[in-house]
């Protein structure tokens, strides 16, 4: 065999193992950021965390690993459970960009547990980059930046083309947006979905469309009130 054809192979072999090594089973991510207000503003209300109200801003929901198909696995691998002491260091950035607002009110370990073990270990990335690459694309995003940047400032009622084109325009990438409604039935801003690379650091075109809640020509950006808090009684 000719040095050549050696270096060839030895080429390919390489290739091959990093393709293997690097290869997710699954097409790209859905990155789902969710308007805390919003979370709030319904009938059944939210608890904040025990580190108190999170600022007027967009929280992370997940990271999740998707199929062009619009299928996708969850709970890959059970052996694998959350660890928090993994992400010790991302703590003070989880609390503020990825809180739980789920009641009972909580420290958002429950929210982040749930989302590793569904979503995380359907991915290639170990605990540590899967959340640490969520934050980052947030802050990539940068979407309540992005939306005062179009006119688009909280407690007021927007024309919903316009809110998509003003998302598009700064994230440069076209948004899926849902909708909840209020406790009087106003359609409000309440999830925004961007598609990501299988390596969860670049943005990308949504390969597929999920659907929701037709949020309508109108949708309401709503501020914290000061009753959205739902007080449980335990
Ligand atoms: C959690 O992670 C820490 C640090 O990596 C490790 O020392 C510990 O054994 C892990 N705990 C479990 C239950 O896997
Ligand atoms: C919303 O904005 C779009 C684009 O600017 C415009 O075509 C549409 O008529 C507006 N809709 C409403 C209900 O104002
Ligand atoms: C909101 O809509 C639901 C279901 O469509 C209805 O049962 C409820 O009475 C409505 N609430 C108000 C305040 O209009």
């Amino acid at each position: 065999m000719g040095f050549k054809a050696w270096v060839l192979i030895k080429l390919f072999v390489l290739q091959f193992l990093s393709f293997l090594c690097s290869s997710a089973d699954f097409d790209f991510f859905y990155f789902v950021e969710q308007w805390s207000p919003s979370y709030c503003d319904t009938k059944q209300g939210c608890c904040y965390p025990i580190t108190g109200r999170p600022n007027e801003d967009f929280g992370i929901h997940g990271l999740w690993p998707e199929y062009t198909t619009g299928e996708w696995r969850e709970f890959c691998d059970r052996e694998n459970s959350f660890n928090a002491s993994q992400i010790s260091d991302l703590i003070g950035r989880m609390q503020k960009d990825w809180p739980s607002l789920a009641c009972p009110s909580g420290d958002g370990t429950i929210f982040w547990r749930h989302e590793w073990e569904k979503h995380g270990t359907c991915t290639s990335l170990d605990q540590h980059s899967y959340f640490e690459a969520a934050l980052d694309l947030k802050k990539k995003a940068n979407l309540l930046q992005v939306l005062e940047n179009g006119g688009i400032t909280p407690g007021k009622i927007y024309n919903f083309t316009t809110v998509k084109e003003a998302i598009q325009e700064g994230v440069g990438y076209r948004p899926v947006i849902k909708c909840n409604k209020d406790p009087a039935n106003n359609t409000q801003l309440y999830e925004v979905y961007l598609c990501a690379d299988t390596s969860a650091k670049n943005f990308i075109e949504c390969p597929v469309f999920s659907h929701g809640i037709p949020c309508g020509s109108s949708i309401e950006f709503p501020s914290f009130s000061s009753d959205s808090e739902l007080h449980v009684a335990i």
